[in-house]
């Protein structure tokens, strides 16, 4: 329908905003896209500027995900739709209307338009990422264990999601290609600062 058609829309712009560079300008940080990893995203932020900042970057960019699913689930759309709106949202942060269509990675995005429709999967995801990022301080390695384990907890929890999950962690995953050549060869940055 047409406000499905909006709503996709409105994910989209939404997500094209960059909570990563808006932040670290407004901290008058390094831009994000020309330090650390490159990454306009949580993770970098945290290594070119700390905590507040990474804390307020993560918060902005899971709502991105979070607003437009949770207001489509409100006006009665349909859950295949709720999913595509959530791959909407990620587009945006992706391919930024705003930002030359150069965005980030949209872990943080991913999680936050998963929350409205699935909590307890939501949950399941943050607790992966954080047993891994526990063992390894690699957020990339973190990212890419969720978002493969991802389709397996839709399936199980969600099953109407798992097409959207499978495009969203398909996404992801393409997004960590430089990361998963890092972690190959052991060359892989960690949440360390000072590089
Ligand atoms: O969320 C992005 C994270 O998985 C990797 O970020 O900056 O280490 O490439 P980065």
């Amino acid at each position: 329908s047409a406000l499905t058609l909006l709503m996709i829309l409105a994910a989209y712009l939404l997500g094209s905003i960059s909570s990563a560079v808006l932040i670290c300008k407004l901290w008058r940080l390094p831009d994000p896209r020309l330090s650390g990893s490159g990454n306009p995203g949580a993770t970098n932020v945290y290594r070119v500027g700390g905590k507040l900042p990474a804390i307020l970057t993560l918060l902005f960019d899971v709502l991105k995900g979070m607003i437009p699913v949770w207001s489509s689930y409100f006006l009665g759309i349909e859950p295949f739709f709720l999913g595509l709106i959530a791959v909407a949202a990620c587009l945006g942060h992706i391919f930024p209307l705003y930002f030359n269509f150069r965005g980030g990675k949209a872990v943080a995005t991913a999680l936050g338009s998963m929350f409205p429709v699935a909590w307890a999967m939501a949950l399941l995801l943050i607790a992966t990422w954080l047993l891994v990022f526990k063992l390894s301080r690699i957020s990339s390695l973190a990212a890419l264990v969720t978002v493969c384990l991802a389709p397996f907890y839709a399936y199980w929890i969600k099953p109407q999601y798992t097409v959207p999950v499978i495009m969203i962690s398909a996404l992801i995953l393409w997004r960590h290609q430089a990361n998963i050549i890092r972690l190959t060869s052991g060359k892989e940055t960690s949440f360390r600062r000072d590089q």
